[in-house]
């Protein structure tokens, strides 16, 4: 048995034309969306990644601020700035691209962003939303990959399956687990210091993997014909882009399967440009 792929690529697509579609009738009404990017420093992925968050808007009718700072910014000045995107009535969302150099800390800068604007969902005020069921902002990867299971799956029904998440970060595993558990499935989180890994996985109805090292999901993992969501994005030896989970062998025995890349990649970007229609939404009520 061959799994069926999930086109991550599609499913983005077909949200964003969505958005595109409600943000013409928002316009008619006299209401715009507008996304504030900050780029602090010159990492070349981070460079990419704005990159393709404001052509996003672009597709989609948005309109995108870019701050594109030199490394050498202090948190003062990037806190000053935030401060001022947040006075702004005409800026609805304001995502910050993360790694920030190290003279900076995250959480501070995380903090600062008024909540009804933080798109991007790290603000504790809208991870504490997502832990007691209220409305709120969710990080975008996890989000995206809700939207892989709904709509790539010709109908799975999540409620009551057995799933594995692997990898405990605050922008996947752990809002990924509420996520889940918000859809009726019995989560399992294994991380670094789990035993057992293979045996915990086997269980598991869908296995989403989460974990940052390339192919350390094995066949060994997977029950036959689970669902496996890579999320994974790492380099290999020879350069090439590839998942946490071994593809070749693992599509063999899975029934759905993401590709790495096309899979859980693009849905990121979907999911943020629906956070930031949200947030329009919100700032318009
Ligand atoms: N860096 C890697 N992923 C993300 C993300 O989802 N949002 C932001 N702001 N930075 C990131």
């Amino acid at each position: 048995m061959s799994a069926k792929i999930i086109d991550g690529k599609a499913i983005s697509q077909q949200i964003k034309d969505e958005l595109k579609e409600k943000t013409a009738a928002l316009k008619e009404k006299g209401i715009e969306v507008t996304l504030a990017v900050i780029l602090v420093g010159e990492d070349p992925a981070s460079q990419v990644y704005v990159r393709n968050k404001k052509r996003a808007c672009e597709y989609i009718g948005y309109n995108s601020l870019s701050y594109e700072l030199p490394a050498e910014t202090s948190q003062e000045e990037l806190l000053k700035l935030i401060d001022e995107l947040n006075g702004r009535k005409d800026v609805d969302g304001i995502l910050v691209q993360m790694p920030l150099p190290k003279h900076i800390d995250e959480k501070t800068v995380i903090n600062a962003i008024d909540p009804s604007k933080d798109v991007d969902g790290f603000h504790p005020i809208n991870v504490g939303a997502l832990v007691v069921g209220d409305k709120g902002f969710v990080s975008c990867t996890p989000a995206g990959v809700i939207q892989l299971l709904k709509r790539g799956t010709d109908g799975y029904d999540i409620s009551g399956k057995e799933c594995v998440i692997i990898g405990r970060s605050n922008i996947v595993g752990k809002p990924m687990s509420l996520l889940m558990l918000r859809e009726n499935a019995t989560v399992t989180i294994a991380h670094s210091r789990t035993k057992n890994l293979e045996e915990v996985c086997k269980r598991a109805d869908i296995i989403i993997a989460a974990v940052g090292k390339a192919g350390v999901i094995t066949r060994d993992h997977v029950k036959e014909g689970a669902v496996v969501i890579d999320v994974g994005i790492n380099r290999s030896k020879d350069g090439k882009l590839c998942g946490d989970v071994k593809y070749d062998e693992v599509s063999e025995i899975a029934s759905y399967i993401t590709p790495v890349p096309g899979g859980v990649g693009p849905m990121t970007i979907a999911m943020l440009m629906n956070n930031c229609y949200e947030a329009a939404l919100l700032h318009n009520a």
